[in-house]
């Protein structure tokens, strides 16, 4: 089992130079292949939603559908950095559902952090988290939870007034004591900046080689997400087509009698029709 890491390690990897990789996880099965593979940070993001929930964004998660996917997570590798994303509604309402919410991702869920998305809005959400015992990372760029207010899935930070905002948010929210910082759908060079003014970990879904780690999630990486793909992603093979064509081979083995075969089947007695006495 690997040594689980703490938000020091994280912090730690960043003054040493070395690159973070987080990858989202939603159940146990892939938790486990996911931390095999030496992945420091597993993130049960809120796409979880969209990706296994079925919903077409974001903001329907419940706390409760994360709390089950996250314990499943931390069940799957137990010996993993695991991150719990905060849905939309569990953390706006004020500091004590925050802290409420915030919470049941460490006790229900065995969560090491939480993540939350926002800028200058969400500080003293985060100060109160983190004085209440919840390690807290944040989430600027694109911010899926409040995608339709910003024009919809597109890159933020592309005029200076708006670049010069969010690196006063990573500022603010380094500040209120955020332990790392995840940064969507930006230009990689607002990224580099970013990832220079502040102390704590950038880690960039989208948002260039500059950030000290990066972020995907797991079924674009795998090539099994199929509806929408961002242009940032690259999928590192097509699990899709491989999946479908193995599903469609069990089906017409079973429809011609093909599966199970011997080999995948269990022997009795020959005579054992007769020894159950039926003719
Ligand atoms: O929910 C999620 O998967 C995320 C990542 C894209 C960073 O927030």
């Amino acid at each position: 089992m690997q040594k689980r890491k703490t938000v020091l390690d994280i912090l730690t990897m960043k003054k040493a130079g070395e690159k973070i990789t987080m990858l989202t996880a939603y159940d146990a099965a892939m938790s486990a292949l996911l931390a095999s593979a030496d992945v420091d940070v597993l993130l049960v993001g809120d796409s979880l939603g969209m990706v296994v929930l079925g919903y077409d964004s974001t903001v329907p998660v419940t706390m409760d559908e994360m709390i089950h996917h996250a314990s499943a997570v931390r069940r799957g590798a137990p010996g993993a950095f695991v991150v719990g994303d905060m849905p939309f509604g569990s953390y706006q309402t004020g500091i004590r559902d925050a802290i409420i919410n915030g919470g049941r991702f460490l006790k229900e869920a065995g969560c090491d952090a939480v993540k939350l998305e926002g800028g200058l809005e969400v500080c003293d959400v985060v100060t109160a988290l983190v004085q209440a015992g919840v390690s807290v990372m944040g989430h600027i760029g694109l911010t899926p939870q409040t995608a339709t207010q910003l024009g919809g899935y597109k890159v933020q930070g592309r005029d200076v007034e708006s670049a010069k905002k969010m690196v006063v948010e990573a500022q603010a929210l380094e500040k209120a004591g955020v332990f790392a910082i995840v940064m969507e759908c930006i230009p990689d060079e607002l990224g580099r900046i970013i990832s220079e003014e502040i102390a704590i970990p950038t880690i960039g879904i989208g948002a260039g080689v500059h950030c000290d780690g990066q972020v995907l999630v797991t079924h674009d990486l795998l090539g099994m997400f199929e509806k929408f793909i961002p242009g940032f992603v690259k999928s590192y093979c097509k699990l899709a087509p491989i999946i479908k064509e193995a599903v469609a081979d069990y089906s017409r083995e079973v429809r011609n009698g093909e599966f199970p075969d011997k080999e995948h089947s269990f022997s009795s007695q020959s005579n054992l029709r007769e020894l159950l006495g039926l003719s």
